[in-house]
């Protein structure tokens, strides 16, 4: 460990020396100053890892440079000098954002051992918050990937409402990143720094959803032996995200959007209202509004979850971001195994136009299985799974959306239309009057077009039929 700073202020210069001598013998680096005017001076200035303050001084005393301290937000721990026998200021001094105190007359052992163990605190903290930013930044939008239109729609509204605190409500199918989401405003809100607490309504069986949504007291049920707090106060001052929100209970849906109007509940069992301030993001599968239009879901809360809606397309209608979802993946796969291994134009090509029912988390775990799986570190077309080496090229690659460089609308129309004819007379077994009616073309039309494009030599060369007999 580089060698601790401290700043020790005292006015009377009897202890202020033995302080600084005894600190300096040890190797620490230290600076005396005579009141609480010259400490903030001096840590406007520079870092101190410690402060050593006694507590009455002329100008600005010791509680006040203790509370300035920790106004400031630095990563500085504080040290209190306490005459002995004075509880009353020592609890003071604690209050006033004191790690510790030091009473008044110290042996040097007992001086040694404190420091130490402030010093120790002190970079135990800033570990801490380090940790914090790191997981913060990890959710900031660097980790999730995509520019295609609908996702740049996306960053758009989380930057907009991240830092309110309205209620979000996220509708996606499996796997298309909509916990990824629920992080990333939370991390973008001022609430990053309190917990984000996940609940997945789906995956609690349903007596239990309750207790653990509001937690209980002591003897609620059976197996209730302690009282233990719900995941509505643990994310208190934070954000509750709560998971397939379309699972919940008719009775538990009535509970939550009491907490949602006046952000108050009672724990099972319990008779106190407990009051937070929790912000609220919900997360579903399903098309909520058809959950509420079949009597599943009711609408009061319907409407008090979806605030600010916000639909997560699945990844087969934004095609355009899965190359640079590949090499992200694929990023993450070579750093964790140490590989170098890397895909193929083709295989890029075929991977893109593979319509992923699982979304992003099935492209996310092949990649991932390919990797481990790659004899050669360049993977081409042969690897991949013969689902995606057969799938039809551009099945995928018609734009959803326009792309900013605009389209030839004609040229787009076209391509569709061939494709949906494709599908319609794979899917009849090339019978082509069944595949009309799935187009809702009467047969001839449908020749007709296929006569254009080509396809149909041998009908073209068959005569017209001879008029009937008779
Ligand atoms: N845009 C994205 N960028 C990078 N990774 C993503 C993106 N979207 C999803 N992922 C990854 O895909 C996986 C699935 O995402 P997530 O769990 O957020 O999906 P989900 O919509 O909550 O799925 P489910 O409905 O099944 O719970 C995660 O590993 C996530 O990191
Ligand atoms: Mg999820």
């Amino acid at each position: 460990m580089a060698t601790a700073h401290i700043l020790v202020a005292d006015d009377e210069s009897g202890p202020r020396g033995l302080l600084r001598q005894l600190l300096a013998r040890e190797g620490y680096e230290v600076a005396a100053v005579e009141d609480g005017e010259q400490a903030l001076e001096l840590l406007r200035e520079r870092h101190f890892d410690l402060v050593i303050t006694d507590l009455v001084m002329p100008r600005v005393d010791g509680l006040e440079l203790l509370r300035e301290v920790q106004r400031s937000g630095d990563a500085t721990v504080c040290m209190a000098v306490t005459a002995h026998g004075s509880i009353e200021s020592a609890i003071e001094a604690m209050r006033a954002g004191a790690f510790d105190y030091l009473t008044k007359p110290f042996t040097r052992n007992a001086l040694l051992l404190q420091v130490e163990r402030a010093l120790e605190y002190g970079k135990l903290q800033s570990e801490n918050r380090h940790l914090r930013r790191e997981v913060r930044d990890k959710y900031k939008f660097a980790n999730l990937i995509g520019d295609s239109p609908a996702m740049q729609r996306i960053y758009r509204i989380v930057g907009k409402v991240a830092d309110s605190d309205a209620t979000v409500l996220i509708e996606g199918e499996s796997g298309t990143g909509k916990e990824l989401l629920a992080r990333a405003i939370h991390y973008n809100s001022r609430r990053a720094d309190r917990p984000l607490v996940p609940i997945n309504c789906g995956a609690i069986p349903k007596d239990l959803l309750e207790s653990e949504l509001f937690g209980h007291v002591k003897g609620a049920f059976t197996g209730a032996t302690t009282s233990r707090a719900g995941r509505f106060e643990l994310a208190d001052g934070g954000t509750l995200f709560l998971d397939e929100v379309g699972e919940m209970s008719p009775d538990l849906q009535v509970k939550i959007l009491r907490v949602l109007q006046e952000q108050e509940f009672e724990r099972v069992g319990g008779t106190k209202t407990l009051h937070v301030d929790v912000r609220i993001i919900a997360a579903t599968n399903k098309e909520l509004e058809r959950e509420v239009e079949a009597g599943r879901f009711r609408e009061d809360l319907y409407y008090r979850l979806n605030v600010v809606p916000i639909t997560v397309p699945p990844l087969r209608e934004r095609s355009g971001d899965i190359p640079l979802l590949i090499h992200h993946f694929l990023e993450i796969q070579n750093e964790r195994r140490g590989s170098r291994c890397r895909f193929t134009e083709e295989a890029i090509q075929a991977l893109s136009n593979y319509p992923y029912p699982g979304n992003v988390r099935e492209l996310e775990n092949l990649v991932e299985r390919l990797v481990v799986l790659a004899d050669d570190p360049v993977i081409g077309v042969e690897e991949l799974p013969p689902k995606i080496r057969n799938t039809p090229p551009h099945a995928a690659t018609l734009p959803m959306n326009l792309p900013p460089e605009g389209l030839v609308l004609k040229e787009v129309l076209e391509e569709l239309e061939h494709r949906l004819i494709d599908q319609a007379l794979e899917m009849s077994g090339g019978v082509k009057s069944k595949a009309a009616k799935l187009l809702g073309l009467n047969r001839t039309t449908l020749v007709e077009k296929l006569r254009k494009r080509g396809l149909l030599e041998e009908e073209a060369k068959r005569p017209a039929p001879a008029p009937p007999a008779g």
